[in-house]
């Protein structure tokens, strides 16, 4: 099982003695409820580095709706057996007292793309977000640090954090784990009921299929999702929908 860390001291201790033993540490950021997605980012800094480092933080600052972040999952336990199959050696899962010891004084803000798509319909979620990804990564003072495409404008707005602050961790992009049915995975997968599930697979079958961004909205109405956004732009088509309680999103290369 890998060995679990609460506090941050205690990883830069072992920081410190991998540095001294001249190991790479590769960082996987996620906020548990672990799946195949998951696994593959660990696979990869597995095959990168000689140490992997993973952390297990629900973020509170990055929940637009109290209630989605009271019902996201939490299992460590499963999450640690998941994560030792995948090569994990140390899971840093910190409070939130020692994630914000000063509250939310002190915030990264970027003030345009993280306004558009997701951030048009989720005040403040890419705020906290680059905040918390910005302490982790200072945290875990990684060689590399890993993130899926699935969350594509996440991964973009976070490359462009750690250009505009110097940040000496490189981002490595990995590609998208679907399900058989070209579902992406997503822990909020989860929370579907079956009938929802039955239908998920068609929002990833109209962004690759629909001739425009409109006829996918269209499309994807007459289906029963309730669609927050289907944009094209730069080469991808970018879409986030909701199935009853759940939101789902997803972004093809066009
Ligand atoms: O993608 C996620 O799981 C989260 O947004 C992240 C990067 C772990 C920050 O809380």
């Amino acid at each position: 099982m890998p060995r679990v860390v609460n506090t941050i001291a205690e990883w830069r201790a072992l920081r410190a003695a991998h540095r001294a033993a001249g190991r790479t540490v590769g960082f996987v950021p996620t906020m548990g409820a672990l799946h195949a997605g998951h696994a593959s980012l660990f696979h990869a800094a597995r095959r990168d580095c000689a140490v992997v480092l993973a952390s297990v933080f629900v973020n509170p600052t990055q929940f637009d709706e109290k209630h989605d972040f009271e019902l996201y999952p939490r299992m460590l336990d499963q999450d640690c057996a998941l994560m030792d199959a995948a090569g994990v050696d140390v899971v840093f899962a910190p409070s939130v007292a020692e994630m914000y010891p000063n509250g939310t004084r002190y915030a990264v803000t970027e003030n345009q793309f993280s306004r558009e798509l997701c951030g048009a319909h989720r005040p403040g979620h890419f705020d906290g977000v680059l905040t918390v990804v910005m302490k982790l990564l200072q945290i875990a003072d990684a060689d590399r640090a890993y993130f899926g495409d699935k969350d594509q404008q996440q991964l973009q707005l976070i490359r462009g954090m750690v250009e505009a602050f110097f940040l000496p961790t490189q981002i490595v992009p990995c590609p998208t784990v679907r399900e058989a049915d070209g579902l992406a995975m997503s822990s909020r997968n989860a929370r579907l009921s079956p009938a929802e599930r039955a239908l998920a697979p068609q929002f990833h079958q109209a962004l690759v299929a629909a001739p425009t961004a409109a006829a996918a909205r269209v499309q994807l109405e007459a289906a029963g999702f309730r669609v927050d956004y289907v944009e094209d732009r730069d080469g991808r088509r970018y879409g986030a929908v909701r199935l009853g309680a759940t939101r789902l999103i997803d972004n093809v290369a066009r």
